[in-house]
């Protein structure tokens, strides 16, 4: 039962050509199928781009500041996360979003392809949280030593390869950002980069807000800058994922709310690494206006 449940380090299983943890391709039928509705706000990222701040700031704006309601549950409780499953009799993402009361968020990797069609013919809004490629990177290399659910990221150099071949769990970086980019314009999608929310968390606190149409004050939009900090998130139990088992999390590895700057792949990339990837991502992202800043 949960309690003594195991997990295990899963294999990779591609899904249309995407490698995705090995129980989320087991159990893709509900995921595809899954029936959006129109209310339904989902946050769509790459793994490591940003999500649980996202997450933090779209729950706060939705409870007009509210801290106490923000309080109520761990993050991945407050908004589930679609396609995670675990082997049955586990309750998977949609398991738990089938019955959620509406209006409901919904957290998901999955690249644009593979979001349930469900979501685009119900007309629903998106907000997209993109992060350069390698702090992005960098960040994965790093969950996926402590995420004990995850293929093993094995030596630095190693796992630049993997990333940059996107043989990672939910693909390739570059398609990811670049397809939601070229899609943008088709749907109700706010595209939002972590570089400006450093930058300026006012700023993309103001446009999320105007996106879901709620009036808040100058004072909580303070108020919801201060709360989303990186100082005081990795401090909330209700948004870091300390609650998280360590057979699930081994925090001994690194904390899920691990550094949060802008520009520490400076600390990883040796120069030779860094022409490398910089020469290959020219290529990746040939013809594409989707610019990011790195430092
Ligand atoms: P680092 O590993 O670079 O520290 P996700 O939620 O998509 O898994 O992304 C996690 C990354 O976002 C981690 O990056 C984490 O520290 C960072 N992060 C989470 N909350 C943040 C915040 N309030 N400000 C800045 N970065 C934050």
């Amino acid at each position: 039962h949960k309690n003594s449940y195991v997990f295990y380090r899963y294999p990779l299983t591609l899904v249309r050509g995407i490698p995705l943890m090995e129980p989320i391709a087991n159990q893709w039928d509900p995921i595809e199928n899954f029936q959006a509705r129109p209310d339904d706000l989902i946050i769509s990222t790459y793994p490591k781009a940003g999500t649980t701040w996202m997450q933090e700031i779209v729950d706060l704006v939705l409870n007009k500041g509210d801290l106490e309601k923000a309080h109520r549950a761990p993050i991945y409780v407050r908004i589930p996360f679609l396609e995670i499953c675990s082997p049955p009799p586990m309750p998977s993402g949609v398991d738990k979003l089938v019955n959620a009361p509406s209006p409901r968020v919904i957290k998901t990797h999955l690249p644009y392809q593979l979001v349930p069609k469900s979501f685009w013919e119900n007309n629903c809004k998106m907000i997209y949280v993109a992060r350069n490629a390698k702090d992005n990177l960098v960040s994965y290399y790093f969950f996926d030593q402590m995420n004990l659910t995850q293929p093993d990221p094995g030596t630095w150099e190693e796992y630049l390869t993997k990333f940059m071949e996107g043989k990672v769990a939910w693909g390739s970086w570059y398609d990811h950002v670049r397809r939601y980019w070229d899609e943008k314009d088709n749907h109700r999608i706010l595209y939002v980069f972590y570089e400006d929310m450093k930058k300026d968390l006012a700023h993309e606190i103001h446009r999320v807000k105007d996106f879901l149409q709620v009036d808040l004050s100058e004072d909580i939009v303070q108020k919801i800058v201060h709360k989303a900090t990186f100082e005081i998130m990795k401090e909330n139990p209700m948004a870091n994922y300390e609650t998280v088992p360590s057979s699930l999390f081994d925090k001994s590895k690194s904390s899920f709310m691990r550094k949060g700057t802008v520009g520490d792949w400076k600390n990883y990339f040796t120069v030779a690494q860094r022409e490398v990837f910089d020469a290959h991502y020219q290529q990746k992202m040939k013809g594409t206006s989707l610019h990011f800043q790195e430092e």
